[in-house]
């Protein structure tokens, strides 16, 4: 079996660290009880660009159940759990090629190998393997029956190929499941994002002004966790809507050029690219912390933080994970995690009871798109609305929640047009 891990000798703590995220995944390991049995994925290699970790561990094991033939990379170079990819080589047998902190050569190379496996199915977050495979091995795409996509960022990127015309597989939006974005986004990303800033600078977030950029359902998490720990929590936005979701949520909202000056914190979590530059790092305080949770490293303006302290390789590791970049004037900015997320580069992602679900979506996706892939066309699908009821009614249960049934007057009355006044 090929694969390429930091060391297989940490495979015990890795084993040990997937079973406690196990325990608190009952909606798929519900899901992996019935695959072993059925099999719905016999005879498929389905390859994962995934962030390994604890939960995407139980994830390959419950698409191997179902009779899959995994294979496996990370979707991001520093968010790799070692020990995690030890355990699924020595104990699942799953070929993982990811290592924590790889360089971009490498990351490319590691996709490239899960590549030449020729999946018929992908499982992508960011959209990396999918659009590698259509610019690099244009005769290879064909091999593939259809794929999912686990985030906001890659759902844009597909829809932009499928416009383009140059999507040529189906692919299931999983992050726009309700039982994703809701809850993986808002109270995933929310506490996960805070969990990673502070493991990285201790931090006492209680009277700090930290400000949050772009309130989708990302933001909104990490705005609201914040509040609840005493921040003063001022939002940037682009979109009136958002903006004004964020003033009546009870947020301050200010252009960034203002809030740049105010903040002591600062969390990208846009999608989008250059949020932080050098305008904002000029106007920063000194001593201001800078994070960003949007899936690629390019909200927060590196190139230009380094020139603005003199040259690219002028930061300085202040403690693990966190870089000082010191600039004219001796004023310090300290970026975490390299710009890249900042939950998964400098803590453990988020908790296994969210990723429950969003794993969920992504099994029953798999075992759909394995039933139906062949009358699809190559566009970007839905999550089936069935799924993503079943998924929140099995969540319900396992969490103990019993909610109220329809009686048949009330059924009659919501789909009737005739009672009024
Ligand atoms: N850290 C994680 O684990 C994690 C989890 C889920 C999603 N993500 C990523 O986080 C990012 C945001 O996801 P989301 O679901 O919240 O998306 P979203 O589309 O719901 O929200 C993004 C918001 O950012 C705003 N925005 C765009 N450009 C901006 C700018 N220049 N300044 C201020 N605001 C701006 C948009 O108007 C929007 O309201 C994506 O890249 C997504 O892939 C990360």
């Amino acid at each position: 079996m090929n694969f390429d891990i930091a060391d297989p000798a940490l495979a015990a703590l890795g084993r040990q660290r997937i079973a406690w995220a196990d325990a608190n995944m009952p909606v798929l390991a519900s899901i992996r009880e019935r695959f072993a049995k059925e099999r719905p994925l016999d005879g498929l290699t389905l390859a994962a660009c995934l962030h390994v970790t604890t939960e995407t561990a139980n994830l390959l094991r419950t698409l191997q159940a179902g009779g899959a033939r995994v294979v496996t990379c990370a979707s991001n170079p520093l968010s790799t759990q070692d020990d995690v990819a030890a355990a699924l080589v020595e104990d699942e047998g799953i070929p993982v090629f990811a290592v924590k902190g790889e360089d971009h050569d490498t990351y490319y190379r590691h996709l490239d190998a899960v590549l030449d496996e020729h999946p018929q199915m992908t499982m992508d977050d960011g959209c990396d393997l999918v659009s590698r495979l259509h610019a690099d091995r244009p005769g290879q795409v064909g091999e593939v029956l259809a794929g999912t996509e686990e985030t906001t960022t890659g759902v844009i990127r597909l829809r932009a190929m499928e416009a383009d015309g140059a999507l040529r597989f189906p692919i299931v939006a999983v992050n726009d499941a309700d039982t994703k974005h809701m809850f993986d986004n808002r109270y995933g990303t929310g506490q996960s994002t805070l969990d990673g800033i502070i493991r990285a600078t201790n931090v006492l977030l209680a009277g700090k002004v930290l400000v949050v950029a772009g309130y989708g359902y990302c933001g909104k998490g990490v705005a609201s966790r914040a509040r609840g720990m005493g921040a003063q929590v001022v939002v940037t936005e682009i979109d009136p809507l958002r903006a004004l979701e964020a003033v009546m949520d009870g947020f301050r909202v200010l252009p960034m050029a203002d809030a740049a000056r105010d903040g002591d914190i600062f969390v990208t979590v846009t999608g989008d690219r250059d949020v932080l530059r050098a305008e904002h790092f000029a106007a920063m305080k000194d001593g201001a912390i800078l994070a960003n949770s949007g899936h690629f490293d390019i909200e927060i303006d590196l190139g230009a933080l380094a020139a603005a302290a003199g040259g690219a390789d002028q930061a300085r590791e202040a403690r693990p994970s966190v870089d000082e970049y010191v600039l004219e004037g001796g004023k310090r900015l300290y970026v975490i995690a390299q710009g890249r997320l900042v939950n998964l580069g400098a803590a453990e992602g988020h908790p296994a009871a969210v990723m429950d679900m969003s794993f969920a979506n992504q099994a029953l996706c798999a075992e759909w798109v394995a039933k139906e892939g062949r009358s699809l066309e190559a566009r970007v699908y839905q999550v089936p609305p069935d799924i993503d009821r079943e998924i929140a009614r099995l969540k319900l249960d396992t969490m103990g929640v019993r909610i109220d049934v329809l009686t048949p007057e009330q059924q009659a009355y919501l789909s009737s047009w005739t009672v009024g006044t």
